[in-house]
């Protein structure tokens, strides 16, 4: 791929006070990515890694506290109001919880029609209706389930509803923030596989952001770590699931209760021990040392260089090596 990334992000960091004011939240810490127009890149971490606030801010519904993020090479921040709310348009976020996104009180089609007139500002026509029921079908729905309110449809309906709605301004990036965590192990693939056919069909971009190796395995083209607002590692997902660099991601490979590639699963499992420390304070020097099995004196006094250990495949440890982790 030679093409100008469709996405850009250079040493973002989003800060936010803590509720007391005293103190500084660092959700997001200094994290440098791009995303190639076609391309699924997964964010994968345990809860509190700064997961959601680095999808927000890719979506511009937090602003960066230093750092750029450029969608097709423009700074949207750059843009005035009526720009600013066109170029909005191309970059969508599909959340976790499709009960919070959909109005209780609003039949599934108007819901579908929503984003449509927030972003033509006037009244909605015909030719716009017929596309909510196209979007509605093109998920799996029927023009009936446009009749129902939100609580007569199932989890995996509703978030369909969510996705549709996101089509409709015909997007050219989705960032998707744990869409299948709510929903049944059982119907979990039938709206990954979803995603994946809209992709085909509309020449999608994805940042799909989960707690879930399995997830994003499933679905990614490369995958980036994240713990307490940094990137551990970031590589093609072959490269990573197979044999990943970095100790945290093999920790998490190994309180994995899915299947595991070969060569792990007759490894004795790594335990991930202890809590995810502060955001407030992270810990000096590799900020995974208080939980890696393998640091040393260094990795308290010297933060680890981010390196490209394999081709594309980037890991932030003193001690990782082409071979992998260190043992
Ligand atoms: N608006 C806010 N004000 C203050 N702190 C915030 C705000 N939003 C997020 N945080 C804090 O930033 C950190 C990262 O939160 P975030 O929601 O981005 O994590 P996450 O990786 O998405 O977690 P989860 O997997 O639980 O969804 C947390 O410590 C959270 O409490
Ligand atoms: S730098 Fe040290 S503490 Fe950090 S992951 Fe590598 S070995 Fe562990
Ligand atoms: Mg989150």
């Amino acid at each position: 791929m030679t093409a100008a990334p469709l996405l850009e992000v250079r040493d973002l960091r989003v800060h936010f006070p803590t509720r007391d004011r005293r103190q500084t939240v660092k959700a997001v810490d200094g994290i440098s990515f791009h995303v190639h127009a076609g391309e699924t890149f997964g964010v994968i971490g345990e809860s509190g890694s700064g997961k959601t606030t680095l999808g927000r801010a890719l979506v511009s519904l937090v602003p960066p506290t230093s750092g750029a993020i450029l969608h097709d090479g423009v700074d949207p921040a750059s843009l005035d109001a009526d720009a600013r709310r066109a170029h909005g348009r191309d970059y969508q976020i599909i959340f976790q919880d499709s009960n919070a996104a959909l109005n209780p009180r609003m039949r599934v089609l108007e819901a579908v029609l929503e984003p449509l007139r927030y972003a033509t500002a006037g009244g909605l026509g015909a030719d716009a209706r017929r596309r909510a029921l196209e979007a509605l079908v093109r998920v799996g729905l029927t023009a009936e389930h446009g009749q129902r309110y939100p609580h007569q449809l199932s989890g995996g309906q509703k978030q369909r509803v969510t996705i549709a709605r996101a089509l409709m301004l015909r997007p050219r990036l989705i960032v998707c923030d744990e869409v299948v965590a709510a929903l049944d192990l059982s119907i979990r693939g039938d709206v990954l596989n979803l995603f994946a056919d809209l992709q085909r069909e509309f020449g999608l971009t994805y940042v799909f952001i989960t707690h879930d190796l399995s997830v994003v395995s499933h679905i990614s083209d490369r995958i980036a770590v994240t713990y307490l607002g940094r990137f551990m590692e970031l590589g093609p997902r072959a490269s990573l699931t197979d044999r990943p660099l970095h100790p945290y991601t093999r920790a998490l490979m190994s309180a994995e209760p899915l299947p595991l590639p070969s060569h792990l699963r007759t490894e004795r499992r790594i335990r991930l021990e202890g809590e995810i420390p502060s955001p407030v304070a992270p810990p000096s020097g590799c900020r995974f040392r208080t939980r890696c099995a393998h640091a040393e004196p260094r990795c308290a006094a010297e933060e680890p260089a981010w390196r490209e250990l394999r081709p594309g495949h980037f890991a932030a440890c003193h001690f990782a090596t082409a071979e992998g982790a260190p043992t």
